[in-house]
């Protein structure tokens, strides 16, 4: 029984087999449409999503299983002072899988040690959130063709912005990708991931405070929200949200085949007027996410197609 904790749970091997599996997903759906029948996926999410719960919930539907959990820890007997561990010893008596989402860092990891089922990470505080990864990869692989020789810029709350950090975990260790890191100076990347991921791996890297200034040399802009959730106080945040904002002419240099992302939900930071350039490509990214969880789930369930 394997458990996604952290992307780099799984090898680039495994990467590239999942989507390759979300490329057959998306030519041949019916192939796929009920081979977890019997199966049920488990959704504990202690933290607001719409995305990632709703994606998970549609993927394991789409695959022909069943759906259990709980959408806010309110709900749950979480309320009462129960642990994650008891928690997840009990979810493994109804799943054969659950998903995550907790606001303290390192809360699935503590669940894949005493769950008897494979647990995903779903988003853990401001650590990691691998599955949006999946996401991201997917669709940027589609949208340039490859994983490889590309500058990826990051922009916004690169402190907090947990899927920022699980994308540079797994961007780095493709060839020729070189990180462009955009944020207030209060916001950058934290060190451990400067130290661990990108020094360590002897990645080329920039930090600047100028998106217009490094727009040309991008292939993707990876924009983030400010985390308003995780700061500590209401004005640093309310200083800091509105730092960057994509406005179309802030696309004056870009190239014509660079690819925008976000992670979504977007507060501010993409200007509704960019959601026609072709350039945009974060409600796709929405799609792909759903495939690449399908795709997951047979992962980790060990079903062969
Ligand atoms: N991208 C993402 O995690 O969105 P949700 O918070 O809506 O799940």
């Amino acid at each position: 029984m394997k458990s996604l904790i952290n992307i780099l749970d799984l090898s680039v091997e495994e990467l590239d087999e999942m989507l390759r599996v979300a490329d057959d997903i998306i030519d041949h759906p019916q192939k796929y449409s009920e081979v977890c029948h019997g199966k049920k996926l488990a959704t504990l999410f202690y933290e607001p999503s719409t995305r990632t719960r709703l994606s998970f919930e549609a993927a394991m539907m789409e695959l022909g299983g069943n759906v259990i959990g709980f959408s806010e820890a309110s709900s749950s007997s979480a309320a009462k002072g129960e642990s994650v561990a008891d928690t997840v010893r009990v979810i493994s008596c109804y799943a054969d899988i659950a998903a995550m989402r907790h606001p303290k860092e390192g809360a699935p990891l503590v669940a894949s040690m005493y769950a008897t089922i494979p647990i995903i990470n779903a988003g853990d505080g401001g650590h990691n959130h691998p599955t949006q990864t999946l996401a991201d990869l997917c669709t940027i692989r589609r949208e340039t063709g490859r994983l490889s020789n590309l500058t990826v810029g990051l922009c916004g709350d690169l402190k907090f912005g947990r899927t920022v950090h699980s994308l540079i975990a797994a961007m780095a260790r493709y060839s020729g990708v070189r990180f462009v890191l955009i944020s207030p100076d209060e916001l950058r990347v934290p060190d451990y991931v400067k130290h661990d991921v990108l020094d360590r791996g002897g990645i080329e890297y920039i930090e600047t405070t100028d998106l217009e200034q490094v727009m040309p040399q991008l292939d993707i802009l990876y924009m983030t929200r400010v985390q308003r959730e995780r700061f500590f106080n209401e004005e640093e945040y309310l200083r800091l949200k509105d730092r960057y904002i994509l406005t179309p002419d802030k696309l004056t240099d870009a190239k014509e085949s660079l690819r925008i992302l976000h992670p979504l939900p977007r507060v501010n930071e993409i200007s509704v007027a960019i959601d026609n350039d072709p350039r945009a490509v974060y409600f796709k990214q929405v799609l792909y996410g759903k495939y690449m969880r399908m795709a997951l789930i047979l992962k980790l369930l060990n079903i062969q197609v």
